[in-house]
Parts: C-alpha cells; structure tokens; sequence
C-alpha cells in the first residue's frame, strides 16, 4: 500500500493531522492498533484550555505564564504562546464540525477552573470532553476520506539510504506483518503512562510504542522522567476522577473529613501532598456530598457513573477513596514547535511526542489542547513534505526481519506469564519511580527492569491462535514498555534534582544551574542508551541552516 502520508494513533492529535493532512489532497492513512475509539484522549474528561473572547478576567498572556509556571521553567516559551494563541481558533473549529461544549444560559461557551490557574478557562462537555471530541474528528475524517485501519499494530519504521520510506505493520486479524509506504509519516500512538499496570488512569495499550519504536530508530527522546500521577483516582483501580470534579468544588478529605490540601493547587503539589497524608496513616477521600444531585447528574455524571461501577459508591451520599496514579507523560520523541523531529518527513504530536509545552508538569485541560493545536499543525507540515517528498523503497529485510520477531513470540514455548509480569513491572514502577523517587529506589527499578528483559524473550504465547491474538500483542507491548521504562529511570536518575513532577527526595531543591535544560537520551550502538542534557536552541541550528537554504 502507498500512501503520502500515514498517520498512527487515533486519539485527537492523529485524527486531527488526519484530517488536515486530507484537506491538503493527500491519500491519508490513519492506523491504530485497536479500537480508534478507545484511545487515551477519550479518557481526558475534565476538558480542553482556551482563552475565549468571552472568557471573564483572562487573557492568552495569563494563560501561556500558567503553563509555563505549571513547567517549571522548562517549557519551551515559543510553543507554549503559539498553542494558547491557536486555542479559540480550535475551540471555534470544533464547535463548527459539531461539538456541542456546554453553554452558560446566554449561549456563550461555558469555562470551568482547572488547577493551576484561579481563571475560568476550561471548555468542556459535562465530564465527557474527551470522548465527545474524538467521536466528532473521527466521524469527520470519516467523511472527509481519510482511510481507517482500525486493528493494525505499528512495529517499526523502514527507512532507505536514511530517508523515510514507511512502516511495518502487524495485521491482527492474520498476525501476518506487512509494510505501507509513505512519503511523510506522523507519530501519534500515545504516551505510556500504561507501564505503571494497576497504577495508572491509561490502560495498558498505553504502552509507549511509538517511544520506543523511535528509540530503535535512533531518535532522540526528552525528558523522559516527567511522569504525572493525577491526584484524583479511584483508590484500588487507578480510574481516572476527573479534575472536574475539584473544579466544579468537590473537596479532597481524609477520615476526619478534614480538608487538608488546596484542591486546585497544580496535579505534582497535590499528588504529593495526598501520599505525604496517606504516609501519615490516613485515608483520602474526594467529597461530593454538598454539591448536590442537579449539579452532579448534570456536570459530572461520569464522576458518579464510574465511582459506581468501579468502586460501588454513591457519591450523592458516600466518601470516595482516591490515590494517584500515573495519568500523563511530558516527555516523548523529541520534537520542533513544527513537530518535525530528528528523520526527514517524519512528524510527531499528542502524548508521544516532546512538544516542549508542558515542561516538568502539565497544567490539566492543556493535553487536549496541545493535541489538537499540534495535531493540526502535524498534519499541514506533513502534507507539505509529502507534497515536496518522493516514495523510496521498503527494505524488506525489515519486513523479514520483524516477521521472525512475530513468529518467535507466536511460536516459542511459553514459559512466563505476562499478566504477571506487567502486573509485577508497574507494582515496581509505582514504588521505586513513582510520586517520590532517590536514587536507591531508581536503582532498584533499573535493576529490576533489566531482570525482566532478561526474561523477557521467555514470553512467547500460550495462545498459537493467529487470528486477532490478544497475547501476542500484549507481550509486543510489553517489550516496547520495558524498552522505555529503561529511558524513563535511566532518566529520572540522571536529574538529580527537584523539579515538577519529578521529586527527588534525595535532592528535593530544584538546581537552576545544571538542569534548567531537557534531558536527552537516544539508543547508540546495540542496545546502549546515552544521555545528555541540553538547551532549547542547542541541537537545533543545523536544522535552522537547512530550512533557510531549503526555502531560498
Ligand atoms: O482530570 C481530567 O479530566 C484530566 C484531564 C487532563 O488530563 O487534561
């Protein structure tokens, strides 16, 4: 199959550089490895950041000094404004495919606060955003032409002479692996907060594919260990309680119904401040009761549905008991403010990539909106190079190559379980790189991470079945999070700081003079990892010489 351009990932950034990369009158392919409905961005309730025209007591300056306060310092000051510059055009481009965000009684676009921000800035849909705007995108690249694999399994990227020529793929209703070509590729296959299994608000699809299918490829990841913990999540299940919830009032209490936390403080502080208090020996809880039933049923009704199902609480009349668990990652490949990044015609936005506006922590309702802003501008750079671009051929010795792999795990002799073993990696995870980390714990993750690729090529499917096989794709996934789950600690222990999300209680002050800078770290020969710190502008001038001779 050729097409000019392909994108990965289903959630608002992919369906959004899909649909611009087709408007632009390209043959667009959009793959996902499962159901495009049940990505990530469908699971961010709470709702999309921007700054209206009739938005009360904000402006984009205020908002671009949120985030950039939210970073800590290490944003990318550039994005940061270009997003919140691009946010009413987005939120008015919505509207206009069909979202229905919820109105105030004038009909102006109702805002909710987030954390991290007195201002009413959050446009939302009840506690359904995410869903609500990729239902819409989706349904609109379906219109528009845009060709859905739904069930496709990306592995790797084929590359000719250096230059992009497309990707290998694995189809799951035969297990059979097959290449697409292409002239321009995104990457939008999600974060992978998946890892930490049982302490996360993704689900395991969540697995980091794109990072370290990326590494593999020799591209540059940053910041790897700035993992959020959303503070609000269902206590023994990890489900996500949206930051709607404190936004529309619900307080955080502990046994005594003591508030004892700022409940709109920004997610790294809070996350912090509830597992100081559990240490202490309480139990938290979100507090719903006084808000009412109108209120509940009409803005946070998935709040209620799930603390119901997945925990069997009425929040009209019950304490709800949370913890955090791992929500968001902010680091990803590494990326320009045009989401170009370090291959030729290969672009990358949403959750995987490193866009630079989120820094050390991201402020809630700016994911969706970075997702669509760079999702769009994904997808008008890719067709761009597309348009300029030319095929190059697929080296099948990769397809050759990536088909021994598919075979060897589908035909090996099982001798561990995988369940157990991701179950096992994200307890680790959870612990030693979790909320709270030193270099004690992160060494003990690392070992342990390197434990587990060791046993790793042991886990071969009990299930030889080939069609649609669920094992096979889980131990794939598997592999991949251990492959960042080494980037992320490898990270975490280089920073040996306090910084955002990342607290080091070894080094709990923030040191301005070594890290104001990302952290860097690509795969160099075999399999050895390199790490290193740099600037915003330092690795780009190469880049910048090329483009002005490019456009002369
Ligand atoms: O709490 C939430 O609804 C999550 C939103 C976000 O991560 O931006």
């Amino acid at each position: 199959m050729l097409y000019d351009v392909i994108v990965v990932g289903s959630g608002i950034s992919g369906l959004y550089a899909a649909l611009y990369a087709k408007r632009a009158g390209l043959h667009v392919a959009l793959i996902c490895k499962s159901n495009p409905l049940r990505s990530n961005s469908a699971v961010a309730s709470g709702g999309i950041n921007a700054v209206l025209k009739t938005t009360a007591d904000d402006t984009c300056d205020h908002h671009i000094q949120d985030t950039l306060d939210g970073a800590d310092k290490l944003a990318r000051p550039s994005a940061v404004s270009a997003m919140v510059k691009g946010a009413e055009e987005i939120i008015d481009e919505l509207i206009a495919m069909g979202v229905a965000f919820d109105c105030r009684d004038n009909g102006e676009v109702a805002q909710r606060p987030f954390g991290g921000t007195s201002a009413k800035r959050t446009c939302y849909i009840a506690d359904k955003t995410g869903s609500a705007l990729t239902q819409t995108l989706f349904t609109q690249c379906r219109k528009e032409g845009v060709e859905i694999f739904p069930n496709y399994v990306m592995l790797g990227i084929a590359t000719f002479n250096e230059k992009l020529s497309g990707i290998t793929i694995l189809r799951r209703k035969d297990s059979h692996v097959i290449a697409f070509a292409c002239k321009s590729l995104v990457l939008a296959g999600g974060g992978f907060a998946g890892i930490y299994r049982g302490h996360s608000t993704n689900s395991q699809e969540s697995s980091g594919d794109m990072l370290a299918i990326a590494l593999r490829a020799k591209m540059r990841l940053a910041n790897m260990e700035f993992v959020q913990f959303h503070p609000t999540t269902l206590l023994n299940s990890g489900a996500l309680i949206s930051e709607a919830a404190r936004g529309e009032g619900a307080y955080i209490v502990d046994e005594n119904g003591e508030r004892f936390t700022d409940e709109l403080q920004t997610r790294d502080k809070l996350s912090r401040e509830i597992v100081l208090h559990q240490l202490a020996g309480h139990t938290v809880y979100l507090d719903f009761r006084h808000l009412g039933e109108e209120l509940i049923n009409k803005k946070l009704p998935s709040a209620r549905k799930h603390a119901l199902n997945g925990a069997g609480i009425d929040i009209l009349t019950e304490l709800l008991p949370i913890t955090p668990s791992a929500h968001y990652t902010m680091g990803g490949i590494w990326s320009r403010n045009d989401t170009s990044t370090d291959i030729d015609n290969l672009f990358v936005c949403g959750e995987c990539a490193y866009s630079g506006v989120h820094g050390a922590n991201r402020l809630g309702g700016n994911s969706l909106l970075e997702a669509a802003y760079f999702g769009r501008v994904a997808g008008i750079e890719a067709a761009r190079a597309a348009k300029k671009g030319e095929f190059h051929p697929i080296d099948y010795a990769l397809v050759d190559k990536e088909s021994r792999y598919v075979e060897m795990i589908l035909e090996g002799e099982s001798r561990f379980n995988i369940n157990t073993m991701r179950r096992n990696l994200g307890n680790n995870l959870y612990k030693n790189a979790g909320v709270f980390r030193n270099h004690d714990s992160l060494a003990n993750a690392l070992e342990y991470i390197h434990y587990l690729m060791k046993m790793s090529s042991g886990l071969c499917c009990v299930n030889k079945e080939r069609s649609d096989n669920v094992e096979l794709i889980s131990i794939i996934e598997f592999r991949n999070s251990l492959t960042v789950a080494e980037a992320m600690v490898m990270s975490a222990l280089a920073r040996e700081e306090s910084r955002g999300v990342h607290y080091r209680d070894d080094f709990p002050e923030k040191d301005e003079k070594n890290y104001q800078v990302d952290t860097i770290i690509r795969r160099l020969a075999g399999t050895f990892l390199r790490i290193s710190f740099e600037g915003h502008l330092s690795s780009d001038w190469w880049h910048r010489i090329r483009q002005f001779f490019h456009t002369r």
